[in-house]
């Protein structure tokens, strides 16, 4: 191999390598992004796989025909939670921000329960009910925002 292949092929190694380390740190960088389920509601219930929470801990559902998403959490414990991002300040959509939820309105922060960590807003986000059913989890939608 001759001096100027061996410097070009060990620069690109060294590009590679450099590429392979920074790359993590970058997406982590990258503003949290989730997919968005639409579903049905049926007889009251929204009914999901709990194979979807397997890559997860985090599930936007959006039932056709309304406005909010709800975040459907599956918890330390493996019990889940289904809350709707709907601000209970002046009822903007809210977004996953990693540790919570964020209103880009008026800059309310909810944590991972629903509980207000900054206002304006004041109050919990609504929740719903949810319980599994074999290999589902089912979310009762008892109201609709
Ligand atoms: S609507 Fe969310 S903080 Fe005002």
């Amino acid at each position: 191999m001759e001096r100027r292949d061996f410097i070009k092929s060990s620069c690109n190694a060294c590009l590679l390598l450099a590429a392979g380390y920074f790359l993590p740190e970058l997406s982590g960088c990258s503003p949290v992004k989730f997919t968005t389920l639409n579903t049905d509601i049926i007889n009251h219930q929204i009914t999901i796989p709990v194979s979807s929470f397997a890559a997860t801990n985090l599930q936007l559902v959006r039932p056709k025909g309304w406005y909010y998403n709800i975040a459907v959490q599956k918890k330390d414990n493996g019990n889940y939670s289904a809350l709707l991002l709907q601000c209970t300040h002046q009822e903007n959509q809210l977004t996953p921000n990693g540790n919570g939820f964020h209103c880009s309105l008026h800059g309310s922060d909810f944590d991972k329960d629903g509980n207000v960590r900054k206002g304006p807003a004041e109050h919990h986000l609504e929740e719903y009910k949810t319980f599994t059913d074999n290999n589902n989890l089912i979310i009762e939608i008892l109201k609709t925002p």
